[in-house]
This record gives structure tokens, C-alpha cells and sequence, in this order.
């Protein structure tokens, strides 16, 4: 008999913990779900009582949440508790790239993964079911078994002796449409080596997800399709805005070559949308997960080709720049220029590896004064980026001559005011709203949209006298 599920404990209470956490406590109430972190601030924000300050924006979350916590889903920052009361402890912690030291820049630190594993050690009891649900580097689930497996001795004395299994169970979920994809995913991957222990996850998933979508490997598989599909994912979105150049270069419509290319069903039409190069905490951390997996087996052939996809993003970020400053005759200092949305895509407050970012650097390092809107980011996530708000006059400044400053508004219509210049960066869709009308009437002349994700009314945009150029499709 596999084990039955009663009680889950998840740490971290992140991007994935939290939401993921928030759907199983949505579909199984006879599960008690602790989602535990040790970040006060957001176990508190996830306890607020007015939903809009939940840490996560997603949209669907709120309700869920309100249906659920307090009842049999429960924030908090008990850990050694919740770890001891649990029979499944999904880790869900953050593996950013290594800054420093060895594989600095491209191994996945797995600091926090480690603790994990050391914290479940020493206050699991009895029989616990632990579950890799952070995307992690292939075999990592030997190192926890290790930490698990030494700490039994060390730990079981005078009382009951621990077990564990570690399952691999990644998350498919992408932000922005967390509760759908959770609610109806494509599939849910589990990877394992004890029958009994998968069951018991399978049968959690199986309240809400028939079982031909619910997946068996064995630990490796599992942990390197999670890879291989962030990679898969992230090279058909390079490869489209390697295309969007030669469509802006050639009189081609990227948008045009994407619906022909996608109609063959073999390609499909999904992640064919050219922008200004893929965001978020994933693919390129995942990305250079691989490449350093490879190199480390001395496949340095296979690296490069990974690698590849990445410098081809960067590249697309930096050309975007280059463009728009040569469009503005060559000089950007003491220019007006509006972004438009600083998250790294739609309907998510997430500003990790934005590509917002890298463009507003380069502006500012060419002196642009920036005024940027977001409907969802926090003005201090803008901050950890691009350095302090100077809240400086937007006038030009004779007396500036270095770097430029930004500040930020939440009111659209503020943003056009005496602009150079709107560069749409997220498709957030209001954007695909604006009333171009009023915005020209107050930008400078000659007023230029920059539309870097293809949203953009073109038509209302040039009658109302505004100069436009549309990622893979040129100045228009
Ligand atoms: P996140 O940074 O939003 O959340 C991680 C949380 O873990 C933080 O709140 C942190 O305080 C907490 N934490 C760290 N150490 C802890 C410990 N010892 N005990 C308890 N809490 C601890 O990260 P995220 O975006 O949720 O990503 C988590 C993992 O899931 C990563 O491996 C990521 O690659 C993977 N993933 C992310 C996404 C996504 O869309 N964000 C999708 C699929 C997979
Ligand atoms: C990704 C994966 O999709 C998800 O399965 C995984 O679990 C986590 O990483 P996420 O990063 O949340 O999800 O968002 P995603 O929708 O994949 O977009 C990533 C980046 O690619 C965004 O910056 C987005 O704007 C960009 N993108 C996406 C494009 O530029 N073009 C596209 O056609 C699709």
C-alpha cells in the first residue's frame, strides 16, 4: 500500500511554491497544505487580508487564495514544525545562477536546496516523501538523497528511525497563466525509483488531472526534461527574432512568416512571437544549467549550441537599444523616453531578467531621462535594477552630462508629456489601448513608438503624425 497523503509541507513560498501550494489545498480539502518560508515579509504578504497584496501577482490566485487559506492552506515561517507534521515536503526554493566561485555564472546554486535538504534531515519523522519541484541540475537528487541518507544515523537515535524517498516532480506552470497551466497542465512529470512513493504523489494529482497526463521516469529523465523544455522553449523564441531582423532588413512581416510557419503542425504555433528577447527566472538560468552540464562532460560542441540561444537574446536586447538611439539621430541625453512596462511579459509583476532592464541601462547610459509605467511592478523592484528614483525634474538639464535618470508613474496618460519617444517593452494590453490621439498631442516632435512585441495599433499611431518602427517589421 502506498502511503496516504494527509499532510503536505512546501518550502518556499515563491513564484512556485505559493501558487502550486494554493491549487492542491484547492483541489484536495482533506489535505492540510503549510506552505512555510523563511522570508517574514512574504509569509506576510501572503497572509494579508486584502488580496491585492498578495507578493505574487496571477491572475485567478486571488480567489483560490481567499477559498482556501486559513482553512487547509497555511502560510507561515514554522518550519522545523511543519517539516516534523508532514508526510510529502515539496522543495520549492530559488536556484538562481551561481555569482561566484566555481561555474560562477552558469552552475545553478543550490545553497538553498542544500539547507533544505539539512533542515528535512534533522526534523523529519518517520516516513517522509521529499520532492525536488524547484528546477534543479541533473542529479541533483542523488546529493539530497546523500544529505538524507547520512542524517539517519546522526538524527534517529533514540527515536524512530527516519526514511525518506526523493521524487523529481518539476513545474511546467509560466507566469502570468500560473493557475491555469496548474489547474489544466499538459502534463505532470514525476520521476522516481520506488513505485510506491510516485503513487502516493500521483494519487494527490489525480484529484484534479486524469492519469494519462501524469507522467513516470526514472529521477534523470525527469530532471533533464525540465531543462530541455525551458531550452526547447526559449531556442524557438531566438530563432523567431533572428527571423525578425531579416524580416525588418528584407520588407518580410515576422508576424506573417510565424502564421505561415506555424500552420505546418509539425512546427506548431506556439512561441513564434518576436520581441525584445525572453525574460523571466527560467530560461536563461536553465539555459546555462545546460551548457554548463555539458561542458562539465566535456560535450563542448553541444554547450556552444546551447550557448548560442542565449547570446542570440542578448544580442536582440542590445540591438533594440542601438535602434532606438540611432533613430533619435544618434543621441538619447537629456531625451524624454517612456517604457512601457518593466515586467519580463504580461499579467506578471516578475522583473527577473527583463529585458526592460538591459534596455534601460543602455538608455541611461546614454543619458535618457526614463519615465516608466508598469500596472503591476513594485517601484522597488525598479530600484534593485536601474539604482535610485532621483525624482529629478524632467526638464532637460544642461548640467547633466552623464548617465540619465528615471522615474516612475502609474497614470499612462503621464508618460506622454513632452516624450521623445514610447518604447512598449511587455504586451501588457492596455497598451494595445492607448489612445493615440491624446498621446500625440503631447509628445515632442518628431515623436517616435518603439513596439518591441508587435502590439501597436500602426495605422492610429502614423495618423496621428507619430513615427513608428515594429520589432520584425522595420520603420513603417
Ligand atoms: P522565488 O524566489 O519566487 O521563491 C523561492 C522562495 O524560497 C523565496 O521566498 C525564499 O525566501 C524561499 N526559501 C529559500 N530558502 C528557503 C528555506 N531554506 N526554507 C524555506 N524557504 C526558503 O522562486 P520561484 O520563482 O518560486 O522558483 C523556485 C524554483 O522553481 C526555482 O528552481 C525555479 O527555477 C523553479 N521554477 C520557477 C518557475 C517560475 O515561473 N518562476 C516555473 C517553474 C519552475
Ligand atoms: C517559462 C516556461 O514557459 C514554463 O514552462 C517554465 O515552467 C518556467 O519558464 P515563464 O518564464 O513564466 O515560463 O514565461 P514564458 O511564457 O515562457 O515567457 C518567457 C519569456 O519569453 C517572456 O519574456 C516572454 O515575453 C518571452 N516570449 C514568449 C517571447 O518573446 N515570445 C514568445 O512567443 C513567447
Amino acid at each position: 500500500m502506498n502511503k496516504k497523503i494527509k499532510n503536505i509541507c512546501c518550502l518556499g513560498a515563491g513564484y512556485v511554491g505559493g501558487p502550486t501550494m494554493a491549487v492542491i489545498a484547492f483541489k484536495c480539502s482533506h489535505i492540510i497544505v503549510n506552505v512555510v518560508d523563511t522570508n517574514q515579509q512574504r509569509v506576510d504578504a501572503w497572509n494579508a487580508n486584502d488580496l491585492n497584496k498578495l507578493p505574487i501577482f496571477e491572475p485567478g490566485l486571488d480567489k483560490i487564495i481567499a477559498e482556501t487559506r486559513n482553512k487547509n492552506l497555511f502560510f507561515s515561517t514554522k518550519i522545523e514544525k511543519n517539516i516534523s507534521n508532514a508526510d510529502i515536503i515539496f522543495i520549492s526554493v530559488n536556484t538562481p545562477t551561481k555569482t561566484k566561485g566555481l561555474g560562477a555564472g552558469k552552475a545553478s546554486d543550490l545553497k538553498w536546496i542544500e539547507l533544505c535538504a539539512r533542515q528535512v534531515a534533522k526534523f523529519a519523522i518517520g516516513h517522509t516523501i521529499v520532492i525536488e519541484k524547484s528546477t534543479l541540475p541533473v542529479r541533483t537528487a542523488e546529493v539530497i538523497k546523500q544529505i538524507l541518507n547520512e542524517s539517519q544515523s546522526k538524527y534517529s537515535v533514540d527515536k524512530e528511525k527516519k526514511t525518506f524517498d526523493i521524487l523529481s516532480n518539476p513545474e511546467f506552470l509560466a507566469e502570468g497563466s500560473a493557475i491555469q497551466d496548474l489547474l489544466n497542465p499538459d502534463r505532470v512529470l514525476i520521476g522516481g525509483d520506488n513505485k510506491k512513493a510516485i503513487d502516493s504523489l500521483s494519487e494527490i494529482y489525480e484529484n484534479w488531472i486524469v492519469k494519462e497526463k501524469i507522467l513516470h521516469t526514472n529521477l534523470w529523465s525527469s530532471e533533464l526534461a525540465k531543462l530541455t523544455a525551458n531550452a526547447f522553449l526559449a531556442q524557438r523564441i531566438s530563432s523567431i527574432n533572428t527571423i525578425s531582423v531579416l524580416c525588418e532588413k528584407t520588407g518580410a512581416n515576422v508576424k506573417q512568416v510565424s502564421k505561415a510557419i506555424g500552420l505546418d503542425h509539425r512546427i506548431g504555433n506556439k512561441f513564434l512571437d518576436a520581441g525584445p528577447g525572453f525574460g523571466g527566472s527560467c530560461f536563461q538560468k536553465d539555459l546555462l544549467n545546460l551548457v554548463y552540464l555539458s561542458e562539465s562532460l566535456g560535450l563542448n560542441e553541444v554547450a556552444e549550441y546551447w550557448n548560442q540561444v542565449i547570446e542570440i537574446n542578448n544580442w536582440q536586447r542590445k540591438r533594440i537599444s542601438k535602434l532606438i538611439i540611432e533613430k533619435l539621430f544618434g543621441t538619447v541625453g537629456g531625451k524624454k523616453i517612456g517604457i512601457l512596462g518593466f515586467s519580463f511579459k504580461a499579467n506578471t509583476n516578475d522583473t527577473r531578467e527583463s529585458s526592460a532592464i538591459q534596455i534601460s541601462r543602455d538608455l541611461l547610459e546614454e543619458g535618457a531621462f526614463l519615465i516608466i509605467h508598469d500596472p503591476k511592478v513594485n517601484i522597488k523592484d525598479i530600484e534593485y535594477y536601474l539604482g535610485p528614483n532621483q525624482k529629478r525634474d524632467m526638464q532637460i538639464d544642461s548640467e547633466t552630462k552623464g548617465y540619465g535618470c528615471w522615474s516612475f508613474t502609474d497614470n499612462l496618460e503621464k508618460i506622454y508629456q513632452d516624450s521623445d519617444a514610447l518604447v512598449v517593452i511587455t504586451e501588457w494590453s492596455k497598451y494595445s489601448q492607448i489612445k493615440w490621439d491624446i498621446a500625440s498631442k503631447n509628445m515632442r516632435r518628431p515623436g517616435w513608438v518603439f513596439d518591441t512585441r508587435g502590439i501597436i495599433n500602426i495605422d492610429e499611431v502614423k495618423k496621428n503624425g507619430l513615427k513608428i518602427w515594429v520589432v520584425g517589421n522595420g520603420e513603417l
